[in-house]
């Protein structure tokens, strides 16, 4: 008998739909509505809230901010990076796809863990894609192509490392979808500032 053995796997974290999901809509709808669109000329591809990616939305979302604290305590968990971890909110910002808006293939390099929540979305109006992190892959036709779509569902959060290369397919739809952005760094405790108003959450065992 033989057995396969998983190497250097990649968590890709689902929660397939938020808790308190409710409160976390409407609390996004009435932020949302204020949000004044911005377009990059240089990317030239889907709408943001903020081209500087200072505004941090997630930091006047409380009920987002709590479901999010519980999903990275899980990944954290999971990933089990330091004995002592703490994770830090660097960045968030809405992506709004239009008709015909895409997103570029492209990573979060300076994040440890990088996510994505969709608040509004049809299902079939531009799938999130994932491609192979194996750089070494591409010199093999059987295994340059891998690639993993994801479709997008409203009230899922997602969570992966920063460095996976993604993007986001061209919606076909007549309507928007937009979703929630944000960039995690991942700290030892004993190396966390005392209080900047970030989310802070820990795995430390007890
Ligand atoms: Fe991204």
């Amino acid at each position: 008998m033989a057995e396969f053995q998983t190497l250097f796997p990649i968590q890709l974290y689902v929660k397939d739909k938020i808790d308190d999901y409710d409160a976390v809509q409407k609390e996004m709808l009435e932020y949302v509505n204020k949000i004044e669109w911005m377009w990059s000329d240089g990317w030239d591809s889907h709408w943001l809230s903020s081209l500087t990616f200072k505004d941090n939305p997630v930091s006047h979302l409380p009920k987002f901010s709590q479901q999010l604290a519980y999903s990275l305590e899980e990944y954290t968990k999971k990933m089990d990076f330091y004995y002592n971890t703490g994770v830090t909110l660097q960045a968030s910002w809405f992506s709004c796809f239009h008709e015909h808006n895409y997103a570029h293939i492209h990573s979060h390099r300076g994040a440890d863990i990088s996510g994505v929540y969709y608040f509004s979305t049809s299902g079939d109006d531009g799938d999130l894609f994932f491609t192979s992190p194996i750089a070494n892959a591409k010199a093999s036709k059987a295994w340059a192509n891998e690639r993993v779509n994801f479709a997008p569902k409203q009230g899922t959060l997602l969570l992966f490392p920063g460095w996976l290369e993604h993007g986001v397919s061209t919606n076909t739809k007549d309507h928007a979808r937009v979703s929630l952005s944000f960039n995690i760094q991942v700290d030892e405790l004993r190396e966390l500032a005392s209080s900047d108003g970030y989310i802070r959450v820990t795995n430390k065992k007890k």
